[in-house]
């Protein structure tokens, strides 16, 4: 199978893209690189470096890729912006660069006869959660522009699909973390704001210390409660998911976690068995709710996907990724 990987030299495309090739799949990807990187572009992809908002150039890679007899059957998209907080202040950057995006990716796609979309959404759609456990059914009501491009982009592809007979595959993420075994690939960014992250900088010196935002919570602990998920199982979803489309099983949307909630305090007990590190409590974030976690059943049903890497693990990975680059 050939596969556009919009966003590919990102965080979590860039490891979509590795699970796709070591399955045996053909892949472009298509990255503007605003916050990829060009080193997380695995070697063996055809790279194109270009706007997803340009549609003559994504028409351009689905007619070439059709001339040379390899016509793409999957575009994934993962080239969006989602940061909570800078999506508040710059509402219309999300919409542009999200819905936009999305929207001129979907039109090179119907153009090009390219027929099924896999698409990365967010638990953010879920806003403040009516109960702790997401159902795909539950209500959403997004409580930031981030997430409510997010569901706009959901709302557009199931219409755009609908009328133009092509499937889609929608995952909606809930708290990604860890690196690819390799480490050739990680989370690699100047601003930090996740909660592994910034524990293993803290273990690795390069932070004073992690803060704990809140420990006055309707939780056992008082801790707010998430669902971690390792980036590879996460990206081999991805595989899944666009080898169902191609088999012509239909289109599906489904949640991706693990399942299991684990408060901040368990996570940072977890890491202080692994590493040493200091911490302490700091005051609520704004907009944290205290417990958000996947039911993550339909995934497991429909694909037949199910998580393979402990919380162990992707802190594990995560240190040793954030060691390799800290030491350049
Ligand atoms: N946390 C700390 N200290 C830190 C950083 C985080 O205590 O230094 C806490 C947060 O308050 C929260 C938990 O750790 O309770 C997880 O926070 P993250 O920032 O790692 O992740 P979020 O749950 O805020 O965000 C995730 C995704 C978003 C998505 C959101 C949906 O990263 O893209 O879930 O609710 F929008």
């Amino acid at each position: 199978m050939q596969v556009l990987v919009a966003g590919g030299a990102g965080y979590i495309g860039s490891h979509a893209v590795y699970q796709l090739i070591r399955a045996g799949h053909g892949v472009i990807v298509y990255d503007n690189l605003s916050t990829g990187q060009r080193e997380a572009v695995h070697p063996e992809a055809r790279f194109v470096q270009a706007d997803i908002r340009d549609q003559t150039a994504l028409e351009t890679v689905f007619a070439q890729e059709a001339a040379a007899g390899r016509p793409v059957e999957v575009a994934m998209h993962f080239a969006a912006k989602l940061i909570v907080p800078e999506s508040l202040t710059q509402p219309l950057a999300y919409y542009q660069n999200n819905v936009e995006g999305l929207r001129t990716m979907l039109a090179a796609m119907v153009e090009r006869g390219v027929p099924n979309i896999v698409f990365s959404s967010t638990a953010a759609v879920y806003g403040e959660p009516i109960s702790p456990v997401c159902l795909e059914d539950s209500p959403t009501l997004p409580i930031n522009p981030y997430g409510e491009t997010k569901l706009a982009c959901e709302r557009m592809i199931r219409w755009v699909c609908a009328a133009h007979g092509m499937n889609y595959a929608i995952f909606r993420y809930f708290n990604v973390a860890g690196a690819d075994s390799s480490l050739q690939i990680g989370l690699n960014k100047d601003q930090l704001t996740h909660l592994i992250p910034l524990i293993m900088q803290s273990a690795l010196g390069l932070r004073e210390r992690l803060e704990i935002y809140g420990n006055d919570y309707d939780t056992p602990d008082g801790t707010c409660i998430r669902d971690y998920i390792h980036v590879s199982d996460l990206a081999q979803a991805h595989v899944l998911g666009a080898e169902y489309l191609t088999q012509n099983k239909g289109s599906l949307l489904a949640n991706l976690g693990s399942g299991h909630g684990y408060s901040v305090s368990e996570v940072v007990a977890a890491a202080e068995r692994m590493f040493s590190f200091k911490w302490g409590f700091a005051p609520r974030r704004a907009g944290d709710p205290a417990k958000l976690t996947a039911d993550i059943s339909r995934a497991r049903e429909l694909l037949g996907w199910q998580p393979q890497l402990s919380l162990e693990q992707m802190l594990r990975s995560d240190y040793d990724y954030r060691r390799k680059i800290s030491e350049g």
